[in-house]
């Protein structure tokens, strides 16, 4: 039996951190074992949100996919690309592009809240409002079956569904309609409890030393009523308590049981966090300086990926163009 297929991507942001990690990388990781699995650097969605400096497109994709091959993607199993290098995704995009609303289009919650954050108001551009088209083609590209992603994607997914179903109905079935695979430990909060992202300054990245690790879990906002050692603590709420679940599994229980007590201070329960997070990563970040000390190593995974990619790429747009009447 084949199996079944996975396609997922991340733009070319730089160096990825835990968020990254728990939310999306981790669980790419294991579904290697299942899938078959496509995983895409979407540089041309990086410019969706800004169009004029285009500097960082290649060296920060390169971060990523260091991190990606860091953290266990196994170019033998999977295939890693560049999405700018399979031409065939602005072609269906191109088309997709004539099958859904422009309303449909800006009813996106997540177009709405990035219209909001980045205060855009009338200045959004037809790439940033096809965002979601874009993202079909390139999910669609390789039919996959599911699409591992984090919640924040969920819309945009959706839209990559109705897409699928209104092609299979008006020319033929040529998608399968693909399933969300969200991870169960989905979100991890910043140091200072938000939503971990580089732009809010809150993040441990995949490839910081120990030290760095160090330093910044000391500045990480806990529980706010403990205040000093003795005082009970409320894990629940406590970002570092948070990341013990995720990286210091043995030491849950006790970390628990002794800050409710009051028995542990923060200080204390830091140090013993850090330790934890720089064990865990201690072995993706000596293979990330591999990789980064062979840089050719990894363009020639990128090289071999994209002549895989651009394989499957072909075979779908034959059918589409089947499908589309473009030829008999
Ligand atoms: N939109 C995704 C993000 O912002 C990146 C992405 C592009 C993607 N194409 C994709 C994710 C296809 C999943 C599937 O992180």
């Amino acid at each position: 039996m084949t199996r079944k297929r996975i396609l997922s991507g991340m733009r070319p942001t730089g160096k990825l951190h835990l968020g990254n990690f728990v939310g999306v990388l981790a669980n790419w990781v294991k579904l290697q074992e299942e899938y078959e699995c496509f995983f895409e650097v979407a540089d041309w969605h990086a410019l969706t949100t800004g169009y004029e400096d285009t500097s960082g497109l290649v060296d920060d994709g390169l971060e990523v996919v260091i991190d990606w091959l860091a953290a266990g993607i196994d170019p033998k199993k999977s295939v890693v690309f560049v999405q700018s290098e399979v031409k065939e995704h602005a072609e269906l995009h191109l088309l997709f592009s004539m099958m859904i609303t422009t309303a449909r289009l800006e009813r996106n919650p997540t177009l709405k809240e990035q219209v909001r954050d980045l205060e855009l108001g009338e200045n959004i551009t037809y790439g940033h409002l096809g965002y979601p088209v874009l993202q079909a083609a390139d999910i669609l590209m390789y039919r996959a079956h599911a699409v591992p992603v984090g919640e924040d994607q969920l819309p945009h997914l959706e839209i990559t569904r109705e897409i699928a179903r209104r092609f299979n109905t008006v020319y033929d079935d040529v998608f399968p309609v693909p399933e969300p695979l969200l991870t169960k430990f989905a979100r991890l909060p910043g140091l200072d409890g938000k939503r971990m992202s580089k732009s809010l300054g809150n993040v441990i990245l995949l490839s910081d030393p120990p030290e760095a690790i160090e330093k910044k879990v000391k500045t990480a906002i806990t529980d706010p009523e403990k205040i000093r050692m003795g005082d009970p603590g409320h894990p629940d709420i406590c970002n570092v308590f948070a990341y013990h679940q995720r990286f210091n599994p043995d030491a849950v229980k006790a970390t628990k049981e002794n800050c409710l007590s009051g028995e542990l201070g923060c200080v204390q329960c830091k140090q013993a966090c850090a330790e934890a997070i720089a064990g865990y990563l201690a072995p993706i970040r000596e293979r990330r300086a591999e990789f980064e000390g062979n840089k050719d190593a990894v363009f020639s995974v990128l090289e071999d990926g994209v002549i895989r990619a651009r394989e499957a790429a072909e075979s779908t747009m034959y059918e589409v163009r089947k499908a589309m009447k473009f030829f008999r």
